[in-house]
């Protein structure tokens, strides 16, 4: 047995008949791990967390996470979304009770578990508030702390600051950064931004563009909090930069040879 708290083992996904998402990707994410998927647009990054996830099983390979194959979605993989999916007609208060409840918890429980989650993430004074009457960010917290709530080890987050202007993300990025040293959570966190792979994670993995392989994993070894004006910060964003443009362009020479098909 392996001590990974999360194993991809030689996954692939192929789309219809020639679409190859993934290729051959192997990872071994010990319990903890802060691990960013990096690269540009369309290099299969949202198809390898929904894999991990349990959305959308590879067409080849395993995945096993917390000891387990995976086969579906599972409590121990909760899943943040760019795009805050929480329900409209609740409350902040009630979005994130609704997992508590499902689960059968009785009232009081899930009463404290809420009042403490909801002041963890600074959102007390929004508890009776709906979505549609919060900010972006506002709303990226309560979605945050409804899969906090489900006190998963495992959190997969695809691109889940992606929409927010830059002070808010900075704000949220540091609490994700309180929240995961806290309670120790393994964290696979997708963004194409590099200062924001820098920012997080503990290792990056950059991925190529279709087939998405890995094409570099590096570990990042600075003290938090990062300073991204320091050199060691600005030297790895360059040759991180270096990294990604090459698929970018792969990218984009893609896209000119199917123009000229047409
Ligand atoms: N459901 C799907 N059907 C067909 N092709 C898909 C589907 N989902 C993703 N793809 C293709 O797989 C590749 C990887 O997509 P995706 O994982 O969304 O990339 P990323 O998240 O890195 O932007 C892209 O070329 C995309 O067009
Ligand atoms: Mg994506």
């Amino acid at each position: 047995m392996s001590a990974a708290h999360i194993e991809v083992r030689g996954v692939s996904k192929v789309f219809g008949t020639s679409v190859v998402a993934l290729q051959d990707i192997n990872l071994e994410i010990p319990r903890g791990q802060f691990v960013c998927l990096l690269g540009p647009s369309g290099c299969g990054k949202s198809t390898l967390l929904n894999a991990i996830a349990g959305f959308s099983p590879p067409t080849g390979g395993s995945i096993v996470a917390d000891g387990k194959p995976v086969t579906a979605p599972g409590p121990e993989r909760g899943m943040v979304f760019q795009e805050y999916a929480l329900f409209p007609w609740m409350t902040v208060a009630d979005n994130v009770a609704f997992g508590l409840e499902i689960k059968g918890l009785p009232k009081e429980q899930i009463a404290a578990t809420v009042d403490q989650l909801l002041k963890t993430l600074s959102l007390q004074d929004f508890r009776q508030r709906f979505p549609k009457d919060l900010s972006g960010g506002m709303r990226q917290r309560v979605a945050i702390a409804r899969v906090l709530a489900l006190d998963s080890p495992i959190m997969l987050m695809d691109e889940p600051f992606g929409a927010l202007d830059a002070l808010t993300r900075r704000d949220l990025q540091d609490e994700l950064l309180r929240i995961w040293d806290e309670q120790k959570k393994t964290i696979i966190f997708v963004t194409h931004s590099i200062e924001e792979a820098i920012y997080l994670a503990d290792r990056i993995v950059v991925m190529t563009y279709r087939p998405g392989t890995v094409k570099r994993d590096i570990l990042v070894d600075l003290p938090r909090l990062r300073d991204p004006s320091s050199p060691e910060f600005n030297a790895l964003k360059r040759e991180l930069g270096q990294l990604v443009m090459e698929e970018q362009q792969r990218h984009h020479h893609d896209e000119l040879r199917a123009a000229a098909v047409d």
